[in-house]
């Protein structure tokens, strides 16, 4: 893998240096969250330093620079998902809100009784929860989608399960517990078949490939910045202007309303709309630094990861005892595994104790654990950053775990 130069790609991320019991510390917990490089570091010190006023609400230049900057994201954002419309592009907390803004506002406008809503078996909390708060409330239904043995989306059940009554099917692109690649093209043309809307999960897709919503065909789509090299408490919800302008509020305030009346009030169309109050404004603008550093690393980052990954299957796979979860034939990133006798708990601190960082537990994905039969995995998770000495690391430093827990 001589054309990734991973070792200048470092130098980038200041936390990367990190030291660890005498180790640089392996950090393989970037589906968690990512590391960040230096330029998302210095544009958020110096908007703070030399850019910060509210924005939207003053005459003076110092609000409509900070403005101006807002705005320039949102295109940034639109363009990196290749959306038509800036419009369409809503800043918010991460895909854990974005989701709930629309089962709350989108569910609120359009879901009736007996709707159906389709998920599949692998879907995060947060894709899981808002729907059947949402459904709850309008007397709809949660419907699930199996997965077959490998992990991956039974596509002749989800066929099976679309019908009329399907009002949404919203599915992840990448699953963040497996690595599962969803044919998310062909999930989101049957579902748009039978009439659904469709919102697909794309946070640990958007950090790793191009994701295109016109290509997609969806009609919401949302990520987490803070997956994608960009700060914490910054996401994106993208969907359709023409949808978004039908729906209502979120959450209401400032800078959302067109008129305020103690008679009534009326509201901005989409994006505003749904951007009440004061927003993370250096979390928006470091976002489009961090979406611009990632799309200028591609297709050659996204090659190097697969490589990781491939890597990392191989050596993990002779380890006796160890089972790889998760064994779609497309999948990106992540190797979720257990060992035989060994509680995932564990082997997850027996790798801290060799300055090796990863997730274990149930991802937020306890459906899926209990689909799977197990309680939950040990996760490793691989950014365009990761070498393939922290590969070898994590192999050597389970071998040890696994001579360790089957004395
Ligand atoms: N959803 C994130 C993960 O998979 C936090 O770890």
């Amino acid at each position: 893998m001589a054309a990734f130069d991973v070792a200048r790609i470092r130098q980038d991320f200041p936390l990367l240096a990190r030291k660890e019991r005498g180790h640089v510390l392996a950090y393989l917990d970037s589906a968690a969250s990512s590391q960040k490089p230096q330029c998302v570091i210095d544009t958020i010190a110096h908007y703070y330093r030399e850019q910060h006023a509210n924005i939207h609400r003053g005459v003076y230049r110092l609000s409509e620079e900070a403005t101006a900057a807002y705005e320039s994201s949102r295109k940034s954002v639109a363009s990196f998902l290749h959306a038509p419309d800036a419009r369409g592009v809503i800043f918010v907390r991460g895909a854990t809100e974005a989701i709930n803004l629309v089962a709350d506002s989108w569910g609120r406008a359009h879901l009736k009784p007996n709707d159906e809503i389709l998920l599949t078996a692998m879907e995060h909390h947060a894709n899981i929860v808002p729907w059947q708060v949402a459904a709850e409330r309008a007397g709809a239904r949660v419907v699930v989608c199996p997965i077959t043995a490998s992990g991956e989306v039974d596509m002749a059940a989800f066929v099976k399960l679309l019908s009329p009554r399907t009002r949404m099917a919203s599915f992840v692109h990448v699953s963040n517990a497996l690595g599962t690649v969803n044919p998310v093209v062909e999930m989101t043309r049957l579902a748009k078949a039978v009439g659904a809307t469709v919102l697909i999960d794309a946070c640990q897709s958007a950090s790793h490939f191009d994701v295109d919503v016109t290509a997609l065909g969806c009609d919401f789509l949302c990520f987490s910045g803070h997956k994608v090299c960009g700060p914490t408490g910054i996401g994106v919800l993208w969907g359709r202007p023409e949808l978004l302008d039908q729906m209502p509020p979120y959450q209401t305030g400032g800078d959302m309303i067109q008129k305020v009346d103690f008679a009534g009030t009326t509201y901005r169309p989409a994006p505003e709309r749904f951007e009440a109050g004061t927003p993370h404004i250096s979390g928006a603008i470091a976002l489009a630094v961090a979406l611009d550093y990632v799309a200028k690393l591609r297709p050659d980052a996204h090659t190097y990861e697969q490589h990781l990954l491939a890597r990392a299957t191989e050596k993990l796979r002779a380890i006796p005892g160890l089972r790889i979860v998760g064994e779609a034939s497309e999948k990106v990133s992540v190797i979720s595994f257990l060992i035989d006798g060994a509680h995932h708990h564990d082997v997850g601190m027996l790798l801290d104790a060799d300055a090796v960082a990863v997730r274990v537990g149930h991802h937020c994905c306890m459906p899926l654990m209990k689909v799977l039969g197990i309680p939950g995995t040990v996760r490793a998770s691989f950014a365009f950053y990761n070498t393939e000495e922290e590969v070898d690391r994590l192999a050597t430093s389970l071998v040890k775990v696994r001579a360790m827990t089957s004395r």
